[in-house]
C-alpha cells in the first residue's frame, strides 16, 4: 500500500535545549528502520531539529502551519517559512487542535492545499470520539472529514499526502483501537479515497493509525493492510520506545 512512515508527535514536550541532542539518540536508535522516519516538533525545536538531523534517515515536521502565505496574523507561521527552515513534513486536524484551537475541516483543507503548493508533506488527522463510536457513526463521520480535507486536491497531490487515523478515545488514554478496529476504519478510508480518486492514487496514500500505539502494540497493528504506519505521541518521547515502533513498519 502507501509507503510506511513513523512519525513522531512531540506535542508540547521537549526544550529547544534538548532537541539537537535528542534527535541524535533517535538517529542512532533508529538506524536500519526500513519505514520513513519522522519527528514532528514544537515551532520553537524545529530549527535544532533540522540542524541535528541534517544528512540522516530522519525527517523533521511541523505540528501546524497557517494556511495564508503571510501578513498580519500575529503568531502563526506559514508554510513557506517551514520549507526555508528545511522541515518536510506537517502536521494538521490534529483533534487537539480541532479541541483546543479552532482547527476546522476548512482549516484543515486550506493547510493540506497550501503545504502541498509549498512542498510540504501534509499529515492530515481524522478520527471520532467515544460517542461517535457508540452511536455508530464512525464511518460517517470519517466521510465527511476526509471528503472536506481533500477537496480541490488533484489525484497526483492526493497521493503525496499522508492521512493519519486517530480515533480521540484512543489518544494518551493507553486505550488503543484493536488491530482490527484500527484496520477497520483505515480499510474504509482506502476505499472513500478511491471512490474519491481512483484505486491507484487510494493505494499510494499512506494511511497510519495514531492512538496510544506503543512498543507492545505496535507489531499487530503494523501488520494490517491498510495500516501504513503510525503517529506517535508519548512513545515517540523515548527513543528506545519510538525506534522498537519504527523497526516493526
Ligand atoms: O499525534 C499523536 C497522537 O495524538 C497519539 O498520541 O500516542 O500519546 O496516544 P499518543
Amino acid at each position: 500500500m502507501g509507503k510506511y512512515i513513523i512519525a513522531g508527535n512531540w506535542k508540547m514536550n521537549k526544550l529547544p535545549s534538548e532537541t539537537y541532542d535528542y534527535i541524535k539518540e533517535v538517529i542512532d536508535a533508529t538506524k536500519g528502520s526500513e519505514c520513513e522516519v519522522v519527528c514532528c516538533t514544537p515551532f520553537v525545536c524545529l530549527p535544532q531539529a533540522v540542524e541535528a538531523a541534517k544528512g540522516s534517515h530522519v525527517k523533521i515536521g511541523a505540528e501546524n502551519l497557517h494556511f495564508e502565505d503571510k501578513g498580519a496574523f500575529t503568531g502563526e507561521v506559514s508554510a513557506e517559512m517551514l520549507k526555508d527552515l528545511g522541515v518536510d513534513y506537517v502536521i494538521m486536524g490534529h483533534s487537539e487542535r480541532r479541541e483546543y484551537n479552532n482547527e476546522t475541516d476548512e482549516t484543515v483543507n486550506l493547510k493540506a492545499k497550501k503545504a502541498l503548493e509549498k512542498g510540504l508533506i501534509p499529515i492530515v488527522c481524522c478520527g471520532e470520539s467515544l460517542e461517535q463510536r457508540e452511536a455508530g457513526i464512525t464511518m460517517d463521520w470519517i466521510a465527511i472529514q476526509i471528503k472536506k480535507a481533500f477537496a480541490g486536491i488533484s489525484a497526483d497531490d492526493a497521493k503525496k499526502v499522508v492521512v493519519a487515523y486517530e480515533p480521540i478515545w484512543a489518544i494518551g488514554t493507553g486505550k488503543t483501537a484493536t488491530d482490527d478496529q484500527a484496520e477497520e476504519v483505515c480499510g474504509g478510508i482506502r476505499e472513500l479515497l478511491e471512490n474519491l480518486y481512483d484505486a491507484e492514487t487510494a493505494k499510494a496514500i499512506t494511511i497510519q493509525y495514531g492512538g496510544s500505539m506503543n512498543p507492545k502494540n505496535c507489531a499487530g497493528l503494523l501488520a494490517k493492510p491498510n495500516i501504513d504506519g503510525g503517529l506517535i505521541g508519548g512513545a515517540s518521547l523515548k527513543s528506545a520506545d519510538f525506534a522498537v515502533i519504527t523497526k516493526a513498519a
